[in-house]
């Protein structure tokens, strides 16, 4: 298939971009590089050996999104791009909003046009709002506590309803859980600008020593160790679960959780990470984080039935893979 990879210079985007090549498809990237560098690109190719049709260019702009679609034949599109920083959105949500919404539209819209069926979505387990675990595809989703999230119900709602209105659309809604880690030649990984707003990227600095120690929000929650439980996935496993979605589409909407299904507190991940590596990771604990949740995983059954997908890697994988990408960053 020819896939068209919007946001695929970012940090899902890309692994899926190695995934897909790998798998035998071809691969058109479309990514503005707002929170990515052209070289991923490269390394893409350079990983895989084989070549990417690049453009620099706003999924948010109805030209540019037009000039590809007409550029190319595509058999299905798979959308990364947009912004992703929960605290961000809640200062700039028309930002968040315009970006996140306008591009499912635009790209919506070009598929109807150009006769393009198939449309994977990277949306968020953040959709469940506060509903208790494990999270279920089933469940009415919760109320969302910023606008990021409400970009990706939103998003979710707008191509449930093209679906529905036209009968060939296959859509397949991925809601992630928490991608870590990086692709095992170091090449590829997570490179946020700035302190990192994630807990992976954030030890993995403190291990390099670009800070100085990581703050752990809260030690009270209702969990065994009374750290925030989430549920850690290998961005390859995620990846690999863009191509099982893409290779089960039919006509109309799947949702599917993408994640391991195990939850893993803060202090676990921390002693993983020092175990794995032999690095001391220094911590404090402080007050919680407004907005976060005390436990979030999936309930991964579905993916595993019907796109016989599952997660592979375990805990010591991605947090040896992520920090050896760090240590290649080189900065
Ligand atoms: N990383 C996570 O924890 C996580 C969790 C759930 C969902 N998601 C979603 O997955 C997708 C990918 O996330 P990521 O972690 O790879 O983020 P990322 O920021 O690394 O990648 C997003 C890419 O999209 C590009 N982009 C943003 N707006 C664009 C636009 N208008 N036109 C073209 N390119 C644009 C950015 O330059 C970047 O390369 C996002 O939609 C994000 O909301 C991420």
């Amino acid at each position: 298939m020819n896939i068209l990879v919007t946001g695929g210079a970012g940090y899902i985007g890309s692994h899926t971009a190695v995934a897909l090549l790998d798998a035998g498809h071809s691969v058109v990237i479309m990514d503005n590089l707002s929170n990515s560098k052209a070289e991923v690109v490269a390394n893409i190719e350079e990983i895989t050996s084989k070549q990417v049709v690049f453009y620099e260019a706003d999924a948010a702009d109805p030209v540019s999104v037009e000039r590809v679609f007409k550029a190319h034949k595509f058999d299905g599109v798979i959308h990364f791009a947009g912004y992703k920083a929960v605290g961000e959105s809640v200062e700039k949500p028309l930002d968040y909003y315009y970006n996140n919404i306008v591009s499912t539209m635009l790209l919506g819209k070009n598929c109807l046009k150009y006769g393009v069926n198939k449309f994977v979505f990277s949306s968020s387990a953040t959709v469940y709002g506060d509903n208790d675990v494990p999270l279920d595809e089933d469940m009415e989703l919760g109320k969302t506590t910023n606008p990021y999230g409400e970009t990706k119900a939103i998003s979710e709602r707008i191509l449930t309803d093209v679906a529905k209105a036209n009968p060939n659309f296959a859509v397949s809604l991925l809601r992630y859980f928490n991608p870590v880690g990086a692709h095992p030649s170091g090449l590829i990984g997570e490179d946020p600008k700035g302190i990192p707003n994630n807990l992976l990227p954030y030890i993995t600095q403190v291990a390099k020593g670009t800070l100085k120690q990581l703050k752990v929000f809260g030690d009270d929650y209702d969990t065994a160790d009374g750290t925030g439980v989430r549920d850690y996935i290998h961005v390859m496993d995620l990846a690999e679960g863009h191509i099982a979605a893409l290779d089960y589409l039919t006509a109309g909407v799947h949702i599917y959780n993408l994640g391991t299904g195990r939850g893993t507190s803060v202090l676990e991940l921390i002693q993983a990470f020092e175990e794995a590596n032999q690095i001391k990771i220094p911590y404090e604990i402080v007050g919680r984080r407004p907005g976060d949740v005390a436990a979030t995983y999936a309930d991964v059954t579905k993916a595993k039935r019907e796109l016989d997908w599952e997660a592979k890697r375990d805990l010591h994988d991605m947090v040896k893979d992520a920090w050896h990408f760090e240590k290649r960053l080189g900065k």
